[in-house]
């Protein structure tokens, strides 16, 4: 399948998707949401792949939604069409994605690397919620997402304000997993993917789906999710495997069953 604004490529089992308008410094519009969404199912489906890496230049991961698509869109068309509502196909991927965020990830840019699983970011990342400059609000889901990362008084200090912060800020208030050189970004996002590939598929799928049970449920709620299905994980071919592994000091074997 070739796309036009994004690039995809296989590197063994990770699917390595890359963000491709570099004269709007990758500004999300209908046609990247369209052609990740159809990246993102096919990943899904193709049991020869165990996790995504989206990345975008070393300038811009993505510098928002693109400001020039919506600029004469009125109230019918945002609400009638129900604007952004697609994204939240991107969301129902079941296999992880890790965001490897190097220059700008504004607005639509930042909401997409928090709809991935973890954010690896470059030295160089700038993280932002500037829409109000443009008299509008984060409309991907960044006043939820960026507030349940980092909380209240960050996150409405930078919806209210746009400010920008940087990797380390973002590291310290929890907004990323780690920072990496901006120059093994790549790398280290595509080795850290390859890890999470070569672990049992239906484990990888549980863990992703324990953890985000954490920000729809109560915490009785989440640790009875969580342990119902680690006890699941106990009619599986590769539970055996792993824990027979262990006690013969051996790598695992996965099925996926
Ligand atoms: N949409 C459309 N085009 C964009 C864009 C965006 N979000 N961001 C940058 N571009 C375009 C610029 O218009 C420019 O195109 P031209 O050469 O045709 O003029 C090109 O990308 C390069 O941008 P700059 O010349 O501005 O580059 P810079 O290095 O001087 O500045 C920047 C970089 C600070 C990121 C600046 O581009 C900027 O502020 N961009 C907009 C950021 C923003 O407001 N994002 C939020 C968008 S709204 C949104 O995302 C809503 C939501 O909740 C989903």
């Amino acid at each position: 399948m070739s796309y036009e604004t994004i690039l995809v490529e296989q590197r063994g089992a990770v699917t390595l998707v890359t963000l491709n308008r570099p004269q709007a410094l990758n500004a999300l519009n209908g046609q990247v949401l369209s052609e990740l969404l159809e990246a993102m199912a096919a990943f899904d489906k193709d049991a020869s792949q165990g996790c995504a890496v989206i990345t975008g230049s070393e300038k811009a991961f993505a510098a928002g939604a693109d400001i020039k698509e919506m600029q004469a869109q009125g109230f019918a068309d945002m609400y009638g069409y129900d604007f952004f509502a697609g994204w939240d196909a991107f969301t129902r991927t079941r296999k992880p994605i890790i965001a490897a965020v190097a220059g700008y990830a504004l607005g639509g840019g930042c909401e997409l690397a928090m709809m991935c699983d973890f954010i690896l970011a470059a030295d160089n990342a700038r993280f932002g919620q500037p829409e109000i400059k443009l008299a509008v609000s984060p409309g991907m889901g960044g006043s939820q997402r960026l507030t349940r990362a980092v909380g209240k008084a960050k996150a409405m200090e930078m919806c209210l304000t746009g400010r920008m912060i940087d990797a380390a800020e973002a590291e310290r208030a929890g907004l990323v997993a780690r920072i990496v050189p901006a120059a093994e970004l790549v790398e280290e996002a595509v080795k850290t993917a390859a890890a999470i590939a070569g672990m049992a598929p239906l484990a990888v799928l549980a863990n992703k789906e324990m953890v985000n049970a954490a920000y729809e449920t109560t915490l009785t709620q989440g640790v009875q999710f969580e342990r119902r299905l680690f006890h699941a994980l106990f009619g599986t071919a590769d539970q055996k495997e792993g824990m027979a592994a262990f006690v013969e000091k051996r790598p695992g074997n996965w099925t996926g069953k």
